[in-house]
């Protein structure tokens, strides 16, 4: 059995070895590094996947969301509302441009935004939403188009950790995650779905205007060359790392469908284990794995963490501190205990390892260790 890691990015590569070789050379021979025709030609493959009419490829998933931000016409002091329980840089860009990120707590069982806390924390400021796609599974999307509609507000998805998963509807319609909002973003830093080999970003949006906006803002404010019309940025896609992408596109089914099988395989170890919780699935979203996070129940996290690292199984903490007890996010508005859910799942959850290339024998390996340690 090979070394077990959290993803493993060099046996995925093997496999497709040949056609990413190649696909790179490409690239260094035509010389075309900076938005050659690999980035046009894996933006409209995004496209037609997505089922989306605009795809801005752009440096990071961070910058995708600055970028949105920043096409919105937000203001400084508008407020704009997103889940204490998600990766900093959700809340990051709205702090960076002088929005104001208003936490609401989030659902304990599928981590996603809580809705009606989300309604209730509406004011007349609230420009925003930003509902996050966490682990791989949809946010209620549904419910906060309708909240969304309600206000007036612009949605903006948080799709880095979702990109593939579809969003059923409750008429029987399906979009895929980031699709759905005014604008999607998502990354492909090499550890998610869908990742390049270094960093990488892309934005998502149905209307025809947004679009123009969100590509000249990611373009230095650039309408015609030289020519600015807004403050913009300088956030580019390199073509080798969108030659990547568009192979590692063609396989993202497929990768989904390994993750799934592996959480199957999690799911069926563990279950009935009362002192672990595993990940719930709703009825109104694919899941994609990126993460398969387990809620311990009366277990000492670290002692398990350090009995499975003595047996060389990874295991991660997604995430460890609330964004409102964080030092760079402390505000007056905030005190320990005003997020109950994101704080228990803080001290909770524990990710184990999840990627396309796990076998059952390395499945068997991990779950046994876990109940090992569990049933001691
Ligand atoms: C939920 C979420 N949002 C945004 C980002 C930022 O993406 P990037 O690292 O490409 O800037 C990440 C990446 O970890 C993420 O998980």
């Amino acid at each position: 059995m090979s070394k077990i890691q959290m993803v493993d990015l060099l046996g995925q590569y093997e496999k497709i070895k040949t056609e990413i070789d190649s696909a790179v050379l490409n690239v260094i021979r035509s010389s075309a590094y900076i938005n050659g025709p690999e980035v046009k030609e894996f933006q409209k493959e995004l496209e037609t996947y997505l089922g989306v009419k605009h795809v801005i490829p752009c440096a990071n998933g961070t910058d995708a969301l600055q970028i949105a931000m920043m096409a919105l016409n937000l203001q400084p002091g508008d407020e704009v509302i997103t889940a204490s329980f998600t990766y900093v840089a959700t809340a990051e860009v709205i702090a960076l441009l002088k929005l104001k990120p208003v936490l609401v707590d989030v659902y304990p069982d599928t981590f996603d935004i809580d809705v009606d806390a989300m309604e209730k924390a509406i004011t007349p400021k609230t420009k925003a939403i930003v509902p996050v796609h966490l682990f791989g599974q949809c946010a209620n999307m549904e419910a906060i188009m309708k909240v969304a509609k309600k206000h007036n507000l612009f949605v903006i998805e948080d799709t880095a950790q979702a990109i593939g998963s579809n969003y059923t509807f409750s008429d029987g319609k399906k979009q895929k995650a980031g699709t759905i909002g005014t604008i999607g973003c998502t990354s492909f830093f090499p550890s998610k779905n869908l990742g390049c080999f270094g960093d990488g970003g892309a934005i998502f949006t149905n209307d025809d205007e947004l679009a123009k906006k969100l590509r000249m803002i990611a373009n230095h404010g650039q309408s015609v060359q030289y020519v600015h019309d807004e403050i913009g940025v300088n956030s580019r896609l390199d073509s080798i790392q969108a030659a990547i992408l568009r192979i590692k596109l063609r396989h993202l089914d497929e990768y989904a469908k390994a993750r799934n099988a592996a959480a199957d395989y999690y799911d069926k170890a563990f279950a009935g284990n009362k002192k672990v919780e595993t990940p719930a699935r709703t009825k109104n979203s694919d899941h994609v794995f990126h993460q398969y996070t387990l809620k311990l129940n009366g277990v000492d996290r670290q002692a398990l963490r350090d009995y499975l690292a003595s047996k060389d199984i990874p295991s991660m903490i997604y995430y460890p501190i609330p964004l409102h007890m964080q030092k760079a996010y402390t505000d007056a508005r905030y005190k320990p205990g005003m997020f109950p859910v994101t704080e228990h799942l803080c001290s909770c959850v524990m990710s184990l390892p999840i990627h396309t290339e796990l076998s059952n024998e390395t499945l068997k390996y991990i779950t046994d260790n876990v109940l090992e340690f569990l049933n001691k």
